[in-house]
Order: structure tokens, then C-alpha cells, then sequence
């Protein structure tokens, strides 16, 4: 892989907040990497016009025009495969991927999931922080595993839980973390590709 910039896919479900920070983090001339696509699973997805307005190409693969999981994920393979994907990042996508998936791209499958991992898995993390009382709370970037929100952890980055905190509050103060530290993780994980770290 030596020389030619690395191949990036982006995957999200929503907002894209996180998709467009790595998107401008990709586009610096410094970062040996190449944003090729973009899915998302949601023809509604917030981000699909952040794309647009930055020319990035956004394809849409609606996971309720798919009978299972199985097919879904194969689709998304297909169209990955044929864009010469050599790195995958989740960045708010909200999908569950099968085993099968997640095997056929070992260490090439990223992750940013709004937890100090491994606390709180899946949903609702910033509510279950508050409500088990934590004094912290943070985001991970890790690798991805078949079991969710599971892999070894490149970044993760904490924020202190004030009080009078609500889930919105926490929220918005975990994601200006995952801002950093995606684009940080993303870069140690480029080095390790090139054979430098
Ligand atoms: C982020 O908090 C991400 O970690 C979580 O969902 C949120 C997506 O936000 N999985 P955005 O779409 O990147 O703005």
C-alpha cells in the first residue's frame, strides 16, 4: 500500500457529524488517504446533504428494501468491493452487520461509539452514565468485532458529568470529543497501514 493513499468508506445512519469531520480530516494534503464513498442505510439521513453540498459521493442502501440482515450486508459489500475499499469507518451507523461481514474485513472495519468502552454497549449511553451516577463518560474508536460495539480500542477520549447534566447536555459535550478523536484514531491507523507505526 505503499505510496497510493488509502481507500475510505464512511458509513452512517444520521446526522453525520462525525462523517463530516473525517471527511475533512481525509481531504487535508497531509493525510495519505482518499474518501471514495459514502452509505448510508437511511434515505433520510441528515448527512446525505452535507455530502452533496461537499461533492463527496453519498450512495443510499435502504436496509428496509432487504428481506434480512444477510442480504443487506452482502449489497454493501458488493458496492464496496467494486469501489476498491481498503478502509472502512462507521461514523454514526446504526446497523447491527452480520459476522460474515465484519470477518471479511479484518482490521479494516473502524468504529466510534459514544461510551468509554467497554461500559455501555449499544444504546442510550449518555442516559445510562447518568443514571448509574459516573463521574466520566467519553467516547471510543476501536476496531471492529462480529459482537457489538467489541474490538480493540485505537482512541478514546473522556468528558467530565456535571451536575444538572441531562442526556442532551452529556451528549453534546461527548461529541465534541468523537470530533477528536476520530480523525486522531484514523491517523494512527493509517500509519500502522503504511507500515510506520
Ligand atoms: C454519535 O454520537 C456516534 O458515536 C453515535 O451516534 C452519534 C452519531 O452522530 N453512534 P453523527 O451522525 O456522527 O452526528
Amino acid at each position: 500500500m505503499s505510496g497510493s493513499p488509502v481507500k475510505i468508506a464512511i458509513l452512517f445512519s444520521g446526522r453525520g457529524s462525525n462523517m463530516q469531520t473525517l471527511a475533512r480530516h481525509i481531504a487535508k494534503a497531509h493525510v495519505p488517504a482518499e474518501l471514495v464513498l459514502t452509505v448510508t442505510n437511511r434515505p433520510d439521513a441528515g448527512g446525505i446533504a452535507i455530502c452533496k453540498a461537499a461533492g463527496i459521493a453519498c450512495t443510499v442502501i435502504d436496509h428496509k428494501s432487504f428481506d434480512s440482515r444477510e442480504a443487506f450486508d452482502a449489497k454493501l459489500d458488493e458496492k464496496l468491493r467494486a469501489a476498491n475499499i481498503d478502509l472502512i469507518c462507521c461514523a454514526g451507523f446504526m446497523r447491527l452487520l452480520t459476522a460474515d461481514f465484519v470477518n471479511g474485513w479484518p482490521d479494516r472495519l473502524l468504529n466510534i461509539h459514544p461510551s468509554l468502552l467497554p461500559k455501555y454497549k449499544g444504546l442510550r449511553t449518555h442516559q445510562r452514565a447518568l443514571e448509574a451516577g459516573d463521574k466520566e463518560h467519553g467516547c471510543t474508536v476501536h476496531y471492529m468485532r462480529p459482537e457489538m460495539d467489541d474490538g480493540p480500542i485505537i482512541v478514546q477520549k473522556s468528558v467530565p458529568v456535571l451536575a444538572g447534566d441531562t442526556p442532551d447536555m452529556l451528549a453534546d459535550r461527548v461529541i465534541e470529543q468523537e470530533h477528536i478523536a476520530y480523525p486522531e484514531a484514523l491517523d494512527m491507523v493509517l500509519k500502522k497501514m503504511a507500515g510506520t507505526a
